[in-house]
């Protein structure tokens, strides 16, 4: 439960080896967040992260989480928030980038980036919010993509998957007013991550750190709907609007 000042003291991270996810949960244990569970794929992957956090106070632990087996989630989710007794905040990190030229050559494994990136969150997100409106409080925050905001044609299944997950988040969360429960979509930009190296930065690209910075500011102000930096809701603001013939030439 937050505290009487408002502030996270309990984070579920699902794909909570995510160095975005990780540089917000940094960001919150600096303030008051006393709980912390990372949901991974091989929880002894996250043991130095759970050695860290734990040297600083928190009570931290790795959960075994896998986006793509759908059918687990619920029990998962479950259980975690009946150990928990409940969480202030779960944030949805996990995703795949795939090079767009090996999902043309195999659209199976097209099939895998959509489960993993969209089936996935909503099979999550769905408990997650579930879980959260009967404990009667908290924020569910997807992390989405810039790429959802517009098609281009060297990442557009990625966009697609990070598109549905955006549009399904933002019904979710109307969904869910009056309920004592929000859902915040990030949307970040190129980020340097263990996700984006060796790929060529995109303009406005930044650090795990500049993006934490820009989640909390929006976070504390109560947005809906954050970009990360955060000029990148002015960009797009006009991008958005361009015609698809100058959208090509500037790379979309
Ligand atoms: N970096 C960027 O430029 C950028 C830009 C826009 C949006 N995003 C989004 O931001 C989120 C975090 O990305 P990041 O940059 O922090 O990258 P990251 O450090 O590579 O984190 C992505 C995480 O997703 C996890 N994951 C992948 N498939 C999974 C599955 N089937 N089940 C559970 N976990 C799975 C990976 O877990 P393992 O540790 O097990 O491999 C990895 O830790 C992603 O949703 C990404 O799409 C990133």
């Amino acid at each position: 439960m937050r505290d009487a000042l408002g502030a996270v003291q309990s984070v579920l991270v699902l794909g909570g080896n995510s160095d975005i996810a990780l540089a917000i949960v940094d960001r919150l244990v600096e303030g008051r967040t006393r709980k912390v569970v990372l949901a991974v794929r091989r929880p002894e992957s996250a043991q130095s992260t759970i050695d860290r956090l734990t040297a600083a106070g928190v009570a931290a632990e790795a959960i075994a989480f896998d986006a793509l087996r759908t059918e687990e989630h619920s029990r998962i989710l479950g259980d975690a928030f009946a150990k928990a007794g409940d969480f202030d905040l779960v944030i949805s990190a996990f995703g795949m980038l795939a090079d767009q030229d090996a999902l043309d050559a195999d659209p199976l494994y097209a099939v895998t980036v959509i489960n993993a990136n969209f089936t996935g969150a909503v099979t999550s997100g769905l408990i997650a919010a579930d879980l959260l409106r009967k404990q009667g409080h908290g924020t569910l925050m997807m992390i989405t993509s810039i790429a959802a905001v517009r098609g281009r044609a060297d990442n557009f299944l990625y966009g697609a998957t990070k598109a549905g997950q955006d549009l399904f988040s933002q019904g979710l969360g109307d969904s869910l007013v009056g309920s004592g429960v929000r859902v915040v979509v990030v949307r970040p930009g190129f980020v340097h991550t263990k996700m984006t190296e060796g790929l060529k930065p995109a303009p406005f690209a930044t650090t795990v750190d500049k993006i934490a910075d820009d989640v909390i500011a929006g976070f504390s102000k109560g947005r809906e709907t954050i970009f990360a930096p955060s000029i990148l809701r002015y960009v797009f603001a006009l991008l958005i609007h361009a015609p698809r013939i100058i959208w090509r030439r500037l790379g979309g």
